[in-house]
């Protein structure tokens, strides 16, 4: 499974890029405006800083197949890594047939059933992003959906649309997606930094320490 980073936050992307952890990045509505800039600018920087799928979403209030077509091509000529992220609608799916068409990718966002999952894929999406959190927080277990997911597509080998496991919320839930045998899990910068502590490590590294310097000195 590889890691995306799902954030709009150019330092984090920065130093999640520079560990080698991450192979991409997405971006929503929420995570553009919390940072308070440009969108487009925005996301030309973050083409700057990673060499891999970058996704930018269609503005929130477009709504209509021919609005995320237009805006689609736009976010395509950022860069070529630009993948255009399409909300799951009728009107969604009509845009990702157009830009599958044309060889723009696409991710098709706030996906929450197989049913969903597996419409995005007959349109053509080159990923499809099932939200784990947002459906553990309404009490339904999101691993399910992923696992659905993961099963369907695996029985139809011309599918080829990629599984990115979204609306992670902590470390197990990347270990349950690994599991599943899902193509990419896209993490906020936290939840990238949570997974690399253990107590263990921090008490071993102190030790190490204690006892190289009791011999060697500082
Ligand atoms: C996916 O691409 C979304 O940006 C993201 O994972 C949503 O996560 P949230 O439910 O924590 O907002």
């Amino acid at each position: 499974m590889q890691f995306f980073i799902d954030t709009a936050n150019v330092d984090e992307i920065r130093e999640a890029w520079d560990m080698g952890i991450i192979s991409g990045v997405t971006t929503n509505p929420s995570l553009i405006a919390k940072e308070g800039k440009d969108y487009m600018k925005t996301l030309k920087e973050i083409t700057d800083i990673v060499d891999g799928p970058i996704s930018g979403e269609v503005k929130a209030s477009t709504t209509t197949a021919e609005g995320m077509i237009a805006e689609g091509r736009e976010i395509a000529k950022i860069h070529k890594n630009m993948v255009v992220k399409i909300p799951m609608t009728t009107e969604g799916l009509k845009a990702v047939k157009v830009l599958t068409a044309e060889g723009i990718h696409t991710n098709v966002t706030l996906v929450f059933s197989a049913s969903q999952a597996l419409l995005a894929a007959r349109a053509g999406a080159t990923y499809v992003s099932p939200f784990l959190g947002r459906l553990d927080d309404i009490s339904t277990d999101g691993i399910t959906l992923i696992e659905d997911i993961m099963q369907i597509f695996e029985m139809y080998p011309d599918i080829t649309t990629q599984v990115i496991c979204a609306s992670i919320r902590h470390p197990m839930h990347i270990v349950e997606c690994a599991k599943t045998g899902a193509d990419i899990a896209t993490v906020p910068y936290k939840v990238l930094m949570q997974m690399t502590k253990h107590p263990l490590t921090d008490i071993g590294i102190a030790r190490f320490k204690k006892d190289y310097e009791s011999v060697f000195g500082k």
